[in-house]
């Protein structure tokens, strides 16, 4: 079998993805923002199988089925970046972009050698946007280093984490941001193909990016060596994951590999491959328009320029917001957020379920990578996840670690085990040990879906430590 060819997915494959055929439009999401959201309202929580752990639609929570509900966008920078034209009414179609100057930081990177495209990413600071926060350039250089060709480039448009809603927004509104930063990056590593890893979950993104593609092949923009495919997903938050998003698109089972060798050396079809999140590659044409010293003038420390920040329906002001990274995480929540709609802050969890909680005591924490992270919290993609004094910390510890085994890829014990014990354990309050489990998650896990669920267990022990011990009594 030609080794570039998509495998034919057999019975191993299939079995792996919960949504293969499902129909989404009327299905419940079981998200952690849906989740909060009920519990604070007393409704009953869904329990359909298979399960939809999060719709995109965080800011009008509890939601059910599909919507084309757009939230309030708004910037918090000295400058916007990927929120420049949303924050105008988005650029749906290539005549808008082009408008805007779209495209032109296309044209700029292609008339310059590949090594000027990568020195002004370099001295832009950007860092990753889909949560581990590794400096862009760094892997584009790795990549551009082989020799082996072809190189990829692939965009992980699969926004897993639950509160987080911005790749699905950039994708919706603003698509052609998404495919000018991926060429501009094959054209950077030497790449001749590219694909866009998209969730099922957000059928108006793809509707949005395959118009897009058809309009930049027509104008000749891609096509010519260097094109882009859509592969959607089938259900399944570890495709997040880059080792094992790879191997969904190359039609194997989707588990996490364990690193060396490095996707950047060794990808798709064992090639050199490139994989950023969406945000990451919309900040690019900024970059190159702007220059990489205007993008490391916004931001602080060693988070350079804005992130995009998704608030839950709980705040009074739920919605997409750019921020500069060095802003009060107090900020967001009470300024931008405008605080809670209703009852008291009990605490927030950033990045999704897989991060410690941030208590009320601390949220004049700055944001920050390395700031968060001291914290046992974690950018993570920027969804922030409110929750009130009705939220029981049992019952989310609870959902948390339900939805941790439901989407465990399987491969290390205490990730496919221990998360159902611990499950198990919160359901009958019956003081098992769940501390050494939570302590072989940490030490022993191959990827951060079951580190993530170890430093928010770790976080609910040190902060909640008394809530929990009163259930167990
Ligand atoms: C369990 C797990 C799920 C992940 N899900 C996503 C995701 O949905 N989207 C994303 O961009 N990155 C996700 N990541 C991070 C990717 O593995 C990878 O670091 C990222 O796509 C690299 O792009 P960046 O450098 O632009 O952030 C996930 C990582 C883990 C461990
Ligand atoms: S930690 Fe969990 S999801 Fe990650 S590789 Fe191990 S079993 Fe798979």
């Amino acid at each position: 079998m030609n080794a570039r060819r998509r495998h034919e997915p057999g019975p191993e494959v299939e079995s792996f993805y919960h949504l293969r055929g499902c129909d989404l439009s009327g299905r419940a999401c079981q998200g952690t923002a849906c989740f909060v959201a009920r519990h604070s309202s007393g409704e009953a929580q869904p329990c359909d199988d298979p399960r939809v752990y999060c719709l995109g639609r965080c800011f009008e929570s509890p939601a059910t089925g599909l919507s084309g509900a757009r939230p309030r966008i708004e910037v918090y920078s000295r400058a916007p970046v990927v929120l420049a034209r949303l924050v105008q009414g988005g650029a749906r179609s290539l005549e808008d972009y082009w408008r805007d100057g779209g495209y032109h930081s296309l044209e700029t990177a292609r008339a310059a050698a590949p090594s000027a495209v990568l020195d002004e990413v370099e001295k832009s600071g950007l860092r990753g946007r889909g949560g581990a926060g590794f400096p862009t350039a760094r892997k584009w250089r790795t990549a551009a280093a082989q020799a082996s060709v072809p190189k990829y480039v692939v965009a992980n448009a699969d926004e897993g984490d639950s509160g987080a809603f911005s790749d699905r927004i950039l994708m919706e509104d603003d698509p052609h941001a998404l495919i000018e930063g991926m060429a501009i990056a094959a054209h950077a590593i030497g790449a001749a193909r590219g694909w866009i890893y998209l969730r099922q979950e957000y059928p108006a993104a793809r509707l949005s990016l395959e118009h897009a593609l058809a309009e930049v092949r027509e104008a000749g923009l891609v096509g010519r060596g260097f094109d882009i495919e859509i592969c959607v997903g089938q259900g399944g938050y570890i495709c997040g994951e880059e080792s094992a998003l790879l191997l969904s698109i190359e039609g194997r089972r989707p588990e996490v590999m364990a690193r060396p060798p490095y996707l950047t050396e060794h990808g798709i079809f064992g090639q050199p491959t490139v994989a950023n999140n969406v945000e990451t590659f919309a900040a690019v044409p900024w970059i190159i328009e702007h220059g990489g010293d205007a993008y490391q003038a916004l931001g602080f420390s060693k988070s350079r320029g804005t992130k995009l920040v998704s608030l839950n329906s709980l705040f009074a002001r739920p919605g997409l917001y750019e921020v500069e990274f060095g802003i009060p995480v107090r900020r967001i929540v009470e300024e931008i957020g405008g605080g809670l709609r209703e009852s008291v802050l009990k605490g927030v969890i950033i990045g999704g379920p897989l991060a410690g909680i941030i208590p009320p005591g601390l949220l004049d924490t700055q944001f920050g990578f390395e700031e968060l992270a001291a914290i046992g919290a974690s950018a993570g993609h920027g969804g922030m996840i409110a929750f009130d004094e009705r939220t029981s910390i049992v019952d989310l510890v609870r959902h948390v670690f339900s939805f941790g085994a439901y989407e465990s890829c399987g491969k290390c014990t205490p990730c496919r085990l221990g998360t159902r014990r611990i499950e198990e354990i919160f359901t009958k309050a019956d003081d098992g040990e769940w501390r050494e489990i939570v302590s072989a998650l940490k030490w022993t896990s191959l990827c951060g879906h079951g580190i993530g669920l170890a430093a928010f267990a770790e976080s609910v022990m040190r902060y909640y430590g008394e809530e929990v011990a009163s259930c167990f009594v």
